[in-house]
């Protein structure tokens, strides 16, 4: 067994530097494009309360757990697993994480290369003039059908994540984290601020904020769960790999708290930006919602344009939008592409260039079929292909990789030795019994919950 002190796989510069990049993993397309969608197809306000409930009980939990083996170990998940318990099947949850991860990136950065070629549409003033609502969803249906478009995208995407994590944690991923981050965050405020004060934007508001108890059902708490794995980069192995380069003197508690807090926030800022807008530039109503969007994934596509043409300095406010969608979900995709990095560099003794650059090829072809279901290819749009890749991938595979990481924690490494490894950097882990409860209890039962229940999630 090697020691994990002894590698120089590198790590971060300081706690801070942590949460830029953990933040910058969780808040991405997850937050800013599939939040507002699946707060519209689920039942509004009930959606956005059961999500905060499912980040705080459930997401916060696994978080910390992947955080914590992560750190301990010092390893990717596939090492890490195989680091606590050597030669045992419980690799195989590393190895589902590795391939999770190269499945998710290759859908995700279509939705990515979206932004990206929105970025340029919008610059080169495609949006500029008066926008309508059937104007609006024409050019997203043109531009996403576009087979050579959306391809070039996908490669421009693969290609800058893939060059990121060449360049490995320090001079890659914290730099880039550290100062995109910020900026990020400036910026959707500034457009938060921007949509409430649009005249009139209480009706929308009010769908987004503020629950009606007939709107709660399974489907929609089972959503939620979903999307807070999804939102926190959680089930995959991505906080486990983050973790392994976290310092023992740093809390991990507190850690763990601001991510959850800073993905949480953008989030509902998202919301606070497309609902108000959405429902007054656009009189939609809940129902209207749901024939519009309940196959496609291009809400945010078609709403911002209209918005953009609609607002006074949209030309200015639209490229800030779309440069903050595209930072974020680089920010992401950097994280995905780590995990099977972290694997080839750790394991396979791969240098990060050779293995950045190999799965990135590998996810490029991967994506090709996601890339040519928005219209590009009959069958595969009519299969939703895109949003069966999601459900798979970005629902049920990661939800089930948080219940075997909480097993695994739980029954093989022991809590007990889970809170001596958070205890280093933190003497007073004030939530620690509400944390042992749900890692034992809470995590297992509401994805096992999910499971029996996918037939719902599916329909
Ligand atoms: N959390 C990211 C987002 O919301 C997506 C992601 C999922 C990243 C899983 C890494 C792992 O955009």
């Amino acid at each position: 067994m090697n020691n994990p002190e002894s590698s120089d796989r590198g790590s971060w510069g300081s706690k801070i530097a942590f949460i830029f990049a953990a933040s910058g993993s969780a808040i991405g397309l997850g937050s800013i494009w599939r939040f507002p969608l699946f707060v519209g197809l689920n039942g509004g306000a009930a959606f956005v309360f059961s999500y905060l409930l499912a980040v705080f009980f459930i997401g916060f939990t696994v978080m910390l757990a992947e955080l914590t083996i992560g750190r301990h170990t010092r390893k990717n998940p596939v090492g890490a697993f195989n680091f606590i318990k050597p030669h045992t099947p419980w690799k195989l949850v590393g190895y589902m994480g590795v391939v999770t991860g190269v499945f998710i990136l290759s859908y995700y950065s279509i939705i990515a290369g979206w932004a990206a070629g929105y970025f340029y549409k919008t610059i080169t003033g495609a949006f500029r003039g008066q926008v309508s609502w059937n104007n609006s969803a024409a050019i997203f249906t043109k531009f996403a059908a576009n087979p050579l478009e959306v391809l070039i995208c996908l490669f421009i995407i693969i290609g800058l994540t893939s060059y990121v994590i060449s360049k490995g944690v320090k001079g890659g991923i914290e730099r880039w984290s550290k100062i995109l981050m910020p900026v990020l965050f400036v910026l959707i405020i500034i457009l938060a601020v921007r949509a409430v004060t649009l005249p009139g934007a209480g009706p929308g508001l009010s769908f987004y904020l503020k629950p009606d108890f007939s709107d709660f059902n399974l489907k929609v708490i089972l959503f939620a769960i979903g999307q807070a794995f999804f939102s926190l980069s959680l089930g995959m192995g991505t906080m486990m790999t983050y973790g392994s380069y976290i310092s023992k003197k740093d809390n991990l508690v507190s850690s763990a708290g601001w991510v959850c807090l800073s993905t949480t926030l953008i989030a509902i800022l998202a919301g606070i930006i497309i609902f108000p807008t959405l429902f007054n530039t656009l009189q939609l109503t809940p129902d209207k919602f749901k024939q519009e969007f309940e196959v496609s994934t291009g809400l945010m596509f078609q709403v911002f344009p209209i918005i953009i043409s609609k607002m006074p300095g949209g030309y200015f406010f639209g490229i800030l939008f779309f440069a903050l969608l595209l930072i974020a979900a680089l920010t992401s995709t950097i994280s995905m592409l780590e995990v099977p990095t972290a694997y080839l560099v750790d394991e396979r003794k791969w240098s990060r260039t050779k293995a950045a650059t190999l799965i990135g090829i590998v996810s490029f072809l991967l994506g090709i079929p996601s890339a040519l279901s928005s219209g590009g290819v009959k069958f595969l749009t009519k299969f939703n292909y895109m949003i069966k890749m999601d459900l798979v991938f970005g629902n049920i595979m990661l939800a089930v990789g948080g219940l075997l990481i909480s097993l695994f924690l739980v029954h093989t490494w022991k809590v007990k030795n889970a809170l001596k490894e958070i205890s280093h950097g933190n003497s007073r882990f004030w939530l620690k019994g509400l944390w042992v409860f749900d890692i034992k209890f809470l995590v297992p039962i509401a994805v096992i919950i999910i499971l029996i229940f996918i037939k719902t999630l599916a329909g």
